[in-house]
């Protein structure tokens, strides 16, 4: 295939993903689409909202459309390691030790209310996540591609939660939130579509929009098509190296986070059609990248909110004004 012929397949069926997501969730196109940006460079996702906003729901309509093989792990007080990357038994009657694999082997992974498991539990996430293996007793077994991670949780303030360690929160590409529903029409909306599902889970009604091998096809456009300036490369750093030097920021933004923002970025100009990455691709999703990487000062915890201060410093940017085809 040419790269137009690339860039018209991949514009096409990131539609169909889009709109089939929307006929059973309802929410603001723009948040789909970096939901959507985020797959398809291969990132790991963190929804954060309050309980019965459709997280759960979210994650499993995802899962669904892209064709892929999926598994759901409720976290709990009493989740153990080895019930997410597997474990070796001994087979008495071989002689052997024969693995058995956890729910970690399958391409989207729902960590549902992840927040839920203590850190050690937590932990078992960080191998998959960055380097797709994992090590089960010394030995070390390559993840499926793709790899997804979708994990939800409450915010920290709820009770019986353990908030996510930073190196996990690092892990995960981008964090969104689903929200309220804005408007009465959309209040609305998410009862009637309940009445014509007769049932509260429709995801059984959920029609891959693509085959697995197409979303794969998509990922390696992405990383293979979809050309960076360095104009725009600059505009990341920049971007990271400002929120770094806040004042109130304690430690920001690493260069995973840099890199991150590099890849969604990506990710948003293909669902535009686009072969190349444009400053408002990076504007459009700096916020949700990069909010979880800030720890900020004890002083200013009450203060001010993480998101607060990224946009802030979005602002002091200069935002590069070439950044056109390819070079
Ligand atoms: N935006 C939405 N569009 C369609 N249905 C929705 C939406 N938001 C919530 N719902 C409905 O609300 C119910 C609760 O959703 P869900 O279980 O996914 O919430 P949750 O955010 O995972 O909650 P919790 O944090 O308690 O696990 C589901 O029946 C779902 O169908
Ligand atoms: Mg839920």
């Amino acid at each position: 295939m040419n790269r137009e012929k690339i860039l018209d397949f991949c514009r096409e069926k990131l539609e169909l993903i889009i709109e089939e997501v929307c006929r059973y969730f309802v929410a603001r196109r723009e948040l789909i689409v970096k939901i959507v940006a985020t797959m398809i460079s291969s990132g790991h996702i963190l929804f954060e909202d309050h309980p019965g906003l459709g997280k759960t729901l979210l994650a499993k309509i995802l899962a669904k459309v892209i064709g892929c093989d999926f598994r759901r792990v409720q976290f709990t007080p009493d989740l153990l390691p080895a019930d997410i990357i597997g474990t070796k038994v001994w087979v008495p009657g071989e002689g052997t030790f024969r693995l058995v694999k956890g729910p970690i082997f399958t391409n989207v992974l729902l960590a549902d209310e992840i927040n839920r498991a203590p850190p050690k539990t937590q932990a078992a996430l960080l191998e998959a996540m960055e380097e797709r293996q994992v090590t089960i007793e010394g030995e070390t077994y390559r993840l499926d591609e793709p790899f997804i991670v979708l994990a939800t949780q409450n915010p920290i303030e709820y009770e019986g939660t353990y908030p996510l360690p930073e190196a996990l929160l690092d892990r995960f590409t981008i964090k969104l939130s689903t929200g309220y529903p804005q408007s009465e029409d959309e209040e609305v909306e998410i009862l009637r579509r309940r009445l014509s599902w007769k049932k509260d889970d429709p995801t059984d009604y959920v029609k891959p929009a693509v085959t697995k091998e197409e979303f794969v096809l998509i990922q390696r456009a992405v990383e293979e098509v979809v050309y960076v300036d360095e104009c725009i490369m600059k505009f990341i750093a920049n971007i990271v190296r400002t929120v770094r030097s806040d004042p109130r920021v304690l430690a920001g933004p690493s260069p995973r986070g840099a890199i991150a923002l590099l890849k969604v970025s990506r990710g948003v100009a293909l669902i535009h059609g686009r072969d190349y990455v444009i400053p408002d691709d990076v504007l459009f999703v700096a916020v949700d990248v990069l909010s979880h990487r800030i720890v900020l000062k004890p002083e200013y915890v009450d203060e001010v909110r993480p998101e607060q201060v990224v946009i802030e410093n979005l602002r002091k940017v200069p935002v590069p004004k070439v950044a056109h085809g390819v070079s």
